[in-house]
């Protein structure tokens, strides 16, 4: 897909096994840097392997990379959002976008892949935690589709003080066949 903004060829696509050290540097300079995730410790490639393990090319769990020049610059991502079987037709979604990369359609970019991927395989709604202030994160959810549903205070404690972290949903399409109406 040509990202305009840039004039450099940004490819979507799903994750390997070998972006993993990638991945890590791109979310590492955030748990690191920022209270947009709530991680307070850098993880090792292999501590956060389990993490890319858990995706999978079809299905609810879906890794995207957004490739640029050979670079991964960012990715998108659905896990479970609880554990309990009442939560299966769920998903909390979210998006990282390394900062050299960043406002050039990418996070969009990998928001649409994902959001799509999710249409008809037993996904009712997706949730994405946004720990507040972050400005960006909220315009491309409601960009995207994303609606406010509520605000958990001071939720995250992090660099000395409390957080806020706002919830949003989208609805994705219906899916009565695999159980979730
Ligand atoms: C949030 C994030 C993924 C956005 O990625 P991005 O590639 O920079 O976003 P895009 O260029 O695709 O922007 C899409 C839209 O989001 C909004 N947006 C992006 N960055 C913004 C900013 N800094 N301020 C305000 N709005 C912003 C705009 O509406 C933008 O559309 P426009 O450029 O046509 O106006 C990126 O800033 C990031 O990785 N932030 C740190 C990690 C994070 O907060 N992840 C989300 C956790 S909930």
């Amino acid at each position: 897909m040509p990202d305009i903004r840039s004039g450099v060829e940004t490819r979507i696509r799903v994750a390997t096994d070998g972006d993993l050290p990638q991945l890590v540097a791109i979310y590492n300079y955030f748990v690191n840097s920022s209270h947009v995730t709530f991680d307070t410790s850098a993880f090792t490639v292999e501590q956060r392997r389990p993490w890319l393990q858990s995706f999978a090319a079809t299905g609810r769990y879906r890794l995207f990379v957004a490739e640029v020049a050979g670079v991964a610059a960012g990715y998108a991502s659905s896990q479970r959002l609880r554990p309990k079987p009442a939560y299966d037709c769920s998903v909390e979604t979210t998006v990282y976008v390394a900062p050299e990369y960043a406002r050039r359609g990418i996070g969009a970019m990998l928001y649409d892949a994902l959001l799509a991927s999710l249409e008809g395989v037993g996904v009712h709604q997706a949730f994405a935690g946004i720990a507040l202030p972050n400005d960006a994160s909220v315009a491309l959810h409601e960009a995207v589709g994303f609606r406010h549903v509520g605000t958990f205070p001071e939720a995250g404690f992090k660099f000395d003080r409390y957080w806020d972290i706002a919830w949003y949903v989208r609805r994705l399409a219906d899916d009565r066949d695999r159980g979730c109406p």
